[in-house]
């Protein structure tokens, strides 16, 4: 949370209970303005932050999201909403959560309330129960803390309308008060029969349990010595996972910090341990190197500039199994003067995050739903050859596309994957051998001066495998490129704005010749 966003809002204050019979918005044509994602999702108008009260429930994804319908930047916050039976297609739903007299509807989560704990449930059916932080503008402006306490709402309908809680908040600042005391994500715990909450406290996670969602104990603390603490910590989301291959359960902490991210600005990390139903505590082989008393090191989920504020959706049916993420796909550094005119900011795709053994130790991978597939439209393949210079591919168009490469690159070798418009703008993604590193290059990309950190440098990550060959897997759509490499062991998200969009591509080879061992494309449309 930034202060001139706070400073923003409060001058606007007042203007958030107009809204409350405001329709559904329209959707807009995807294609009609300049840098609209054909297939990421994105609000149909206005501003859009992080990820809420992601849940799934008959049949159903409800991806809720941080809200202003009444500007194209941040202002008072509304829970804006939408649901998808495929995680591709979404429907606009109405506006569920407004702001109140106790505060601005800040990030939170929901769950399927299947025993029904809280007696929110009516006629046998599971009340949905979404968890959020209040944030009291008012106290705020007039440095009177506690300004962040949490709330709970419910839905007896699937999610189409909520009711506040009268005992909020259910959750009040604890004293001394935190400045920092929010974005509530809760799961079950199985073990400990209770909800737990983790809570981001400025530069540390708090664990909090209930029997019910309203009555909450404090468990436990953790992260003030681990991880990287370049800024708030903010959105966290505490779950069980199954190391692949085994039958060990694993415990992550994910978490989004801002600034202090891996390429600058907004970034989220992870930390994978053990939870005892009290606390949580990484595992030795997690970060074998490094003791937990001072350590700055930080394992990332996504090394772009832009996935930010994501966490899982809850109440995933067993017989599926997946860890289902999305993010918010922008950066506070820049993300209120992005050039798109009508509304701001996109969400990442949604992708599968599994634990897998690595010789750095138990590590997230990340790669793309394969409900994904079902955009795909024309095939092409690439026949296999050793690139050396420029491979133009003239029959694709890289406005959407899928590309998925397996490659060698020469030791000395740069690989890169190159987007240009007619007006010379490129975007370049690849592999530089030299460094073992992936690379995003927008400093050419098209509009960059809208803020001073947005094409600063070539963005860089580490590649995480030590397996020869290299795998990329792509999505291009308009205004945003993602990584998925080495099957999901490293993932770059970034954003991007030419003047018109991209409609060349080619694979450039540099400093080395390039394997191409195997090319494959798609053309992406929703259907
Ligand atoms: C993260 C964040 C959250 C907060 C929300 C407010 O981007 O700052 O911590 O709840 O945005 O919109």
């Amino acid at each position: 949370m930034r202060l001139t966003r706070l400073i923003l809002a409060a001058s606007i204050l007042g203007l958030w209970s107009c809204n409350q019979n405001q329709p559904a918005p329209t959707p807009v044509p995807t294609s009609a303005e300049p840098h609209r994602p054909a297939f990421h999702f994105s609000p149909p108008e206005k501003w859009m932050n992080d990820p809420n009260g992601m849940v799934y429930y008959e049949g159903e994804y409800h991806l809720f999201y941080q809200y202003y319908p009444d500007s194209t930047v941040w202002g008072p916050m509304h829970w804006g909403h939408a649901v998808s039976k495929d995680l591709v297609r979404w429907e606009h739903l109405p506006i569920a959560l407004y702001p109140d007299s106790l505060g601005l509807i800040f990030s939170g989560s929901a769950v399927v309330d299947r025993n029904n704990t809280s007696g929110f449930g009516q006629n046998g059916q599971p009340p949905l129960v979404a968890i959020f932080t209040h944030h009291n503008m008012l106290a705020e402006k007039q440095g009177k803390l506690p300004w962040q306490y949490q709330s709970i709402a419910y839905s007896n309908n699937k999610g189409r309308t909520w009711t506040k809680y009268a005992g909020n908040p259910v959750m009040p600042n604890p004293h001394p008060a935190f400045r920092d005391f929010r974005d509530p994500k809760v799961v079950w715990d199985a073990g400990s029969k209770q909800w737990v909450m983790a809570l981001a406290v400025g530069d540390h996670i708090q664990l909090w349990g209930a029997p019910n969602l309203k009555n909450w104990s404090h468990l436990s603390n953790f992260g003030k010595t681990w991880g990287a603490h370049g800024g708030v910590w903010e959105c966290p989301d505490l779950f069980p996972i199954t190391l692949e291959g085994t039958q060990e359960q694993r415990w992550v902490l994910l978490k989004s910090l801002n600034p202090g991210g891996p390429n600058g600005g907004s970034g989220t990390q992870y930390f994978v341990g053990n939870f005892d139903g009290r606390q949580f505590v990484p595992d030795p082989d997690f970060l074998p190197s490094i003791a937990p008393e001072g350590s700055g090191r930080a394992v990332w989920l996504d090394y772009g500039r832009d996935n930010y504020a994501g966490v899982t959706w809850s109440d995933v049916p067993a017989a599926d199994g997946r860890r289902l993420f999305i993010g918010w796909m922008s950066n506070w550094d820049y993300a209120q003067v992005v050039p798109t005119e009508t509304w701001r900011s996109a969400m990442t795709l949604p992708r599968v995050l599994t634990l897998r053994k690595t010789p750095a130790g138990p590590r997230l991978f990340s790669e793309p739903v394969k409900e994904l597939e079902t955009l795909r439209g024309k095939k092409t393949t690439l026949a296999a050859q050793t690139i050396e210079g420029a491979l133009e591919l003239p029959d694709l168009s890289p406005q959407p596309l899928e590309l998925m490469l397996e490659i060698e690159p020469t030791p000395g070798a740069t690989f890169a994957i190159e987007l240009s418009n007619s007006k010379g703008e490129t975007y370049r993604i690849g592999y530089e051998a030299a460094k073992r590193q992936f690379f995003s290059d927008r400093t050419r990309s098209g509009k960059t001066t809208f803020s001073e950190a947005f094409a600063r440098n070539v963005h860089t990550a580490p590649r995480m495998t030590d397996q020869g060959q290299i795998k990329l897997h792509l999505f291009f759509d308009r205004a945003s490129a993602e990584l998925f490499a080495d099957n999901g062991a490293t993932a770059m998200t970034e954003v991007f704005f030419p003047n018109e969009d991209y409609s060349k591509i080619r694979l450039v080879a540099s400093g080395g010749q390039v394997k191409l061992v195997k090319g494959e494309a798609f053309e992406l449309s929703l259907r």
